[in-house]
Formats: C-alpha cells, structure tokens, sequence
C-alpha cells in the first residue's frame, strides 16, 4: 500500500509567530506505513551513494536518521545543539529561521577522514541547520554524500544555500 505523504503534514498557521505557515510531520511519525514510505524512500535515494554514515542535526534529524540508518546496516551520527557532548568536539554556528544564533556539535572521532556522510532532517528551511551539520562533516574530513528531507520549503531558498557550499545529491519528498 501507498499513501500520499502530504495527509501526513499538519499545517499550523502562525506557528511559531504571526505570518508563518508551520510544517508539522508529527502525523506522519505517528503512522507507521507512512513513517515508513518516507525512510524508504530515502534509503532508495540513497543506494547508489555509497554512504558510510547517516548524520542527522538535533532533534527531528534523529527522528529521520536513526531509522534509515538501521534499514541501511549503516551508523547514525548525532549534530547535537551546543554543549551537550561529554567528549571533543568540533561545531559550527549558524542562525536560526526565526532569529537568534545556535551551535552543532559533533564528536571528533564520529566521522574518519574520507568516509561519504549523507546528512539528513526533517524539514529545509533556510539551510542554516544543514550547512552547519555540512562545515562540521567536512571539518572531520568527511565527504557529504547527499542530502536528504521530508519537506522542503521553497520559498526560502535552502536547496541554493546548500549547493552554494558545493553541489550535492538532494532529495525532498515533499515540497511546500
Ligand atoms: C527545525 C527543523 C530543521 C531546521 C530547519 O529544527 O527540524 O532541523 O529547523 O531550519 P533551517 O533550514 O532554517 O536551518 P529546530 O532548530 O526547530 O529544532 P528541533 O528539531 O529540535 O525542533
Ligand atoms: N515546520 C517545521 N519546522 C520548521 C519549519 C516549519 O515550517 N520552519 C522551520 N523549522
């Protein structure tokens, strides 16, 4: 059985503030055929990436990745928002759709020179979150072997911020 995915996207007007139409995946999570149409669907994308790693930036990323990466036989790296790894670290900072600034961090010893990292989350907003996960990958020495969301918002223009930072594979199953 096939469902279409976009049932499963509530949207919230004025969420989180007046004028913003909020894209919420939550339905689609709580939906088992639907959750799991979405990872395949980049487990697909992803075959001929040959991807070592899933990296996925704190906290819907971890809800997209961890998934994809036990279906792949492959590890998940955790970005985590700044200050909450208990080992070396490297970060990035970046700022944040609605303002203000955050930071990513990843162990220093998650991702070895020369191994293919396909970054993945939920949503593209601005790319902000995706660049950050992206300059700390390769910081590592790893390769960004492709990106890839659940939705995608057009109108900010995330999917030419990323490729600005170099041309990747990309993949959004839904587009807003
Ligand atoms: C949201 C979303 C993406 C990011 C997209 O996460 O899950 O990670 O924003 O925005 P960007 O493309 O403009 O960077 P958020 O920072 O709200 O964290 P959360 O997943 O913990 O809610
Ligand atoms: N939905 C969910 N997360 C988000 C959004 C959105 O519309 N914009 C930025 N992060």
């Amino acid at each position: 059985m096939t469902v279409d995915l976009h049932d499963f996207v509530a949207t919230v007007e004025d969420y989180p503030e007046p004028g913003v139409s909020f894209r919420d995946i939550s339905p689609l999570m709580g939906d088992g055929v639907a959750y799991k149409q979405a990872v395949d669907a980049i487990a697909d994308f992803a075959k001929n990436l040959n991807v070592d790693l899933i990296a996925g930036p704190e906290s819907r990323g971890f809800i997209v990745g961890s998934p994809l990466a036990y279906a792949m036989n492959i590890g998940f790296v955790p970005a985590r928002k700044g200050g909450k790894l208990p080992r070396e670290a490297v970060s990035a900072s970046y700022t944040l759709e609605y303002g203000g600034v955050n930071e990513l961090e990843i162990h220093k010893d998650a991702i070895k020179p020369g191994q293919r990292v396909l970054i993945v989350d939920d949503l593209l907003a601005t790319g902000g979150t995706i660049n950050a996960t992206r300059e700390i990958i390769e910081k590592l020495g790893g390769i960004v072997a492709g990106v890839a969301f659940i939705i995608e918002l057009e109108n900010l223009q995330g999917r030419e911020k990323i490729m600005e930072a170099g041309e990747v594979p990309f993949l959004a199953l839904m587009e807003y």
